[in-house]
């Protein structure tokens, strides 16, 4: 394991730890259990939803309830299992009633999701829904953005609909389902731009004779 690993994990705990006891918006009142996310530290897509519902407030893990067998469902079409991905949300408590997260409580916790996607360094984000689609698209409209990914730094960022909203309409479970197949494809495409980065990383090590 390299050191970044290590740091990496080291981080992700010190996240999950802040926010299990987390104070900072209304949402402390009334959740269960916060639900920090779950996923190996060098995950190389990582999957941001909007909040917990009912059952992730009663387990502490994010998308265990009916969205989250869906889930499973569409990243095991694109040939991902489940272990693979790092999988959080932009609010890490329940709203009551499942209600949208509201903006300053959106506020509130960005600075763990900021921590998250730091940590991790993710070579794809897939956003799922529009809370956290507007961190990297505001004012997009999904129906419109939906599978086009989109280049922040090195990394690509894929505006999904929402497993919940697209498991019971017809029309935008097809579309979910197309835009996770494109996954594979986004990730070798990822792969070879990091290989070529690492390759060029690594010639002035050489020329000067330090391998
Ligand atoms: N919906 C979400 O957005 N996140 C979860 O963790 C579960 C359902
Ligand atoms: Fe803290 Fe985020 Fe939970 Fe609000 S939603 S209490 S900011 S962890």
């Amino acid at each position: 394991m390299t050191l970044d690993d290590e740091a990496a994990i080291a981080e992700l705990d010190e996240v999950a730890a802040e926010v299990r006891v987390c104070p900072l918006c209304e949402l402390a009142r009334t959740r269960t259990h916060a639900v920090p996310g779950e996923g190996p530290p060098r995950a190389r897509v990582m999957l941001i939803g909007e909040g917990p519902g009912w059952h992730e407030d009663q387990q502490g893990r994010p998308f265990v309830g009916n969205s989250g067998k869906f889930l499973n469902e569409l990243l095991a079409a694109a040939g991902l299992e489940r272990e693979d991905v790092f999988i959080t949300n932009v609010v890490k408590c329940r709203p009551p009633g499942n209600r949208d997260p509201l903006p300053d409580e959106i506020a509130a916790c960005s600075g763990y999701l900021d921590r998250q996607i730091q940590a991790i360094n993710p070579d794809i984000i897939v956003t799922l829904g529009r809370f956290s689609m507007a961190r990297w698209f505001p004012g997009e409209r999904i129906s419109k953005i939906h599978g086009q990914a989109k280049r922040d730094g090195r990394r690509l960022i894929v505006p999904m609909y929402h497993p919940a909203a697209a498991l019971h309409q017809g029309a935008l479970r097809g579309a979910i389902t197309d835009d996770f197949a494109k996954l594979p494809k986004l990730l070798a495409e990822a792969e070879r731009t990091r290989s070529v980065e690492a390759e060029q990383a690594a010639k002035p090590a050489r020329q000067m004779g330090m391998f």
